[in-house]
């Protein structure tokens, strides 16, 4: 069987997403089914369900969205540059992120406010020299994607039996340590502004064992952790700034990593950009669903109020 069939049928069909600690007082009902019917072609008219003011206030922000040249990095890093932002696109591969450049020009989006930068992200250098890039912008950081991943891949039936240590270390280091790294280097960046917005592209493996992903399910665990961690960090270093830093998780999508997936990678951008456009005051350290749920991690009990709701009919948090 086909390594991503093998896996769409041994982790989604076991994994139960009521076990994720959802908030049922803010079910996935609250959103009608846009989704579907929402083109990126018609963005304009859509605005991927924001309300005029959210829109706007992503507008002549700067973002930094990790893995930016294929799957939901792709349609996150066009919806932000759609409501006006400027958005440093990363990736290993130049041919990937020009991908999306043209994929924004087809889209009638002003493409100056692509701007790739060519990255790895498990390498210091390589992510210290991008952070002077967009240092030299003279302008804060206000948004950071941290969605570049690796999967699991197909190799192993068990790999914690039987992976190799390069192996393990090679999806750790992408998956963790360098997640670790671009947020600890994006925050100075943040902080020339008055703080800013992080969101870490978790999975629901981070709440599973199911047996086959033990590495990648590590993975997710750590970063959801680690989202709710620096959270807690900079809300102690930072108490006057605004910092909201939160884990989302995706659901599932045809990109390179799920290509058994028959459902688009933009059913993400709502709740991507409900979090990036987050008034003060909004959520710090806590979990979401794609599809609106709010999620309890750990210690983390789900977030009071629906994020959907807020940001459709233009409410301040209380
Ligand atoms: N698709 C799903 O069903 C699904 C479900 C749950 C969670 N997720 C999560 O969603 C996020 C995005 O994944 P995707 O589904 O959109 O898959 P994808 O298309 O494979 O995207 C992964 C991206 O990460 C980049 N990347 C990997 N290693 C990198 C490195 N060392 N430095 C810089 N960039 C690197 C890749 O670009 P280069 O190779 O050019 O560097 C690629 O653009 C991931 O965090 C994934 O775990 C996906």
């Amino acid at each position: 069987m086909h390594p991503v069939m093998w896996w769409k049928t041994k982790f989604w069909t076991k994994f139960k997403p009521d076990t994720l600690g959802v908030n049922s007082a803010h079910p996935a009902s609250d959103r009608p089914d846009m989704q579907a019917s929402r083109h990126p072609e018609d963005w304009c008219a859509h605005r991927f369900g924001l309300s005029a003011e959210r829109w706007a206030h992503l507008a002549g922000r700067n973002f930094w969205v990790t893995g930016a040249g294929t799957g939901y990095g792709q349609c996150i890093s066009l919806a932000l540059a759609a409501a006006g932002g400027r958005v440093y696109l990363t990736g290993r591969r130049e041919t990937k992120l020009q991908e999306t450049v043209a994929e924004g020009c087809r889209l009638g989006i002003d493409t100056s406010l692509l701007v790739p930068l060519v990255a790895d992200i498990t390498s210091p250098e390589s992510v210290n020299r991008i952070v002077a890039e967009m240092a030299s912008y003279d302008e804060p950081l206000f948004g950071l994607v941290n969605n570049a991943a690796l999967p699991q891949g197909g190799k192993y039936q068990y790999p914690l039996l039987n992976a190799s240590w390069d192996e393990w270390r090679a999806l750790i280091l992408t998956n963790v340590d360098a997640q670790w790294l671009v947020t600890q280097q994006a925050l100075p960046l943040m902080l020339k502004g008055n703080g800013g917005r992080v969101v870490f592209m978790t999975s629901e493996a981070g709440w599973a064992f199911t047996p086959g992903f033990g590495i990648y399910n590590v993975s997710k665990a750590a970063m959801n952790n680690l989202a709710a961690s620096f959270a807690a960090e900079c809300e102690a270093a930072y108490p006057d700034r605004d910092f909201q830093i939160n884990a989302l998780v995706p659901g599932e999508a045809r990109t390179e990593m799920n290509q058994g997936s028959s459902v688009s990678p933009y059913t993400v951008v709502e709740m991507m950009l409900i979090l990036l456009s987050y008034p003060r005051g909004g959520p710090n350290g806590c979990f979401f669903h794609q599809d609106g749920r709010n999620l309890q991690f750990a210690y983390a009990e789900p977030y009071s109020q629906s994020l959907l709701r807020s940001a459709r009919l233009n409410e301040r948090p209380k």
